[in-house]
């Protein structure tokens, strides 16, 4: 690995310890270095919170004059929660900047770089930007599009079963898979089930087994409203999304109202909750990347639509049977050459499991032309 590739590497380290507390931010890390030695470091801790370019320049214990900075994104040139990070870079005299990719904020792409350069410090992009660009792929995807990432969840035995037939489906994967997924919620800004699996289930849908875990906000999917208010997801009283339609009683939409829940009413599709108006509004509210973690009928629609990014299925080596409890239960492709064909992205074994994960074709093609696009913008 080149020099520059390495304290890239340690920059995108940095990035991750933010993980889970800097939504709608991109978890950004930054190192700083003389001689070839790192002289500083710091990250991007949560949102509202200093970049990890400015906390890298208070770490400093020395001069940085002459120093070269390497950051995960492109610094920022426009003011939002916090002042811009160019500024800060100039007066600090650092004479190189190494960076990822641009930014795709229209408030900052290529305009950081471009403040730099005026400004007597060199800069340098595409290091690592791959790399850089999935760790953040959420916030690329929402910036460029609007919409939250979507990714869906589920564990299934060997014969592709969802849960039993009396409605079993704690656990049909080992410990080890589900401490995973916990890491996977934590990656992730929001937490969708849909009201079936709320009522049976009974989940706390937060992150658990996860050193220093953030708190996702929790969606819930109901067009009627038919909800268990006693659920334990109502105990901590925050950050909780209902997405709904005009079905919903008003007794129920003032009670879930006393329980600090938001309401997205949406129109109705198929008589149920329209789940792309849903994600859009999502959007709009500055939610970059949903889980979906079941059950099979809100998978089943979210998949139908082609509204899922990517899918995360852990496969357990058992055997569940029955007619009615696959992902789909229903005939909808006569022919092989009809089926979707997802994109293997990677596989991990967990003790017994297995998890898969797959892209969407769609998705898979968005992510190879902004990427294409981004490193053309970034310049080396
Ligand atoms: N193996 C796994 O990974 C896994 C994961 C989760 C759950 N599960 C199991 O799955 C079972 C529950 O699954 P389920 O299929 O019965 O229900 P579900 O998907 O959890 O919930 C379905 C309900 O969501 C609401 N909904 C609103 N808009 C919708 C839309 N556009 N598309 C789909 N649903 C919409 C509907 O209720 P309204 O009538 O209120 O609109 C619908 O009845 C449970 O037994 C649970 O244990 C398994």
């Amino acid at each position: 690995m080149n020099k520059h590739n390495y304290f890239m590497q340690q920059a995108i380290d940095l990035a991750k310890l933010g993980k889970g507390h800097t939504f709608p931010n991109p978890a950004v890390g930054c190192v700083i270095v003389k001689n070839n030695e790192i002289i500083s470091t710091g990250f991007h801790e949560c949102y509202g919170g200093y970049h990890a370019e400015k906390n890298a320049i208070l770490n400093a214990k020395e001069s940085l004059t002459g120093a070269s900075l390497y950051v995960n994104l492109e610094p920022c040139a426009h003011f939002g929660k916090q002042p811009p990070c160019c500024n800060l870079i100039v007066e600090s005299k650092l004479s190189k900047v190494f960076y990822s990719s641009i930014d795709p904020n229209p408030q900052v792409a290529s305009q950081g770089v471009e403040y730099l350069e005026k400004h007597g410090v060199k800069t340098y992009g595409n290091i690592l930007a791959k790399k850089a660009f999935e760790l953040n792929e959420a916030f690329f995807y929402h910036t460029i599009t609007g919409k939250p990432l979507v990714a869906a969840k589920w564990a299934q035995s060997i014969d592709g079963k969802i849960f039993t037939y009396t409605k079993e489906s704690k656990w049909i994967t080992g410990e080890k898979s589900r401490q995973y997924v916990h890491e996977l919620r934590n990656n992730h800004q929001a937490i969708m089930v849909g009201a079936n699996t709320l009522n049976a289930d009974n989940p706390q849908l937060n992150v658990r087994m996860v050193a220093n875990a953030g708190n996702p906000i929790k969606i819930i999917v109901s067009s009627t409203g038919n909800i268990n208010l006693h659920s334990r997801i109502f105990n901590d009283n925050n950050n909780i999304i209902i997405g709904t339609t005009e079905k919903i009683p008003s007794k129920i939409e003032a009670e879930l109202k006393t329980k600090n829940c938001q309401l997205i009413k949406t129109t109705a599709h198929n008589n149920q909750v329209n789940l792309e108006e849903l994600l859009i509004e999502l959007g709009k509210l500055g939610i970059i990347s949903v889980f979906i973690e079941g059950g099979a009928e809100l998978l089943k629609s979210f998949i139908l639509q082609n509204l899922i990014n990517k899918a995360f299925v852990f496969i357990a080596p058992t055997l569940i049977s029955g007619n009615n409890n696959s992902l789909i239960n229903e005939n909808i492709f006569a022919e092989l050459k009809n089926t979707p064909k997802y994109i293997l992205k990677d596989t991990q074994i967990f003790d017994n499991d297995i998890l898969i994960e797959y892209l969407a074709p769609t998705y898979n093609q968005w992510k190879d032309l902004c990427l294409a696009e981004l490193l053309k913008k970034s310049v080396v």
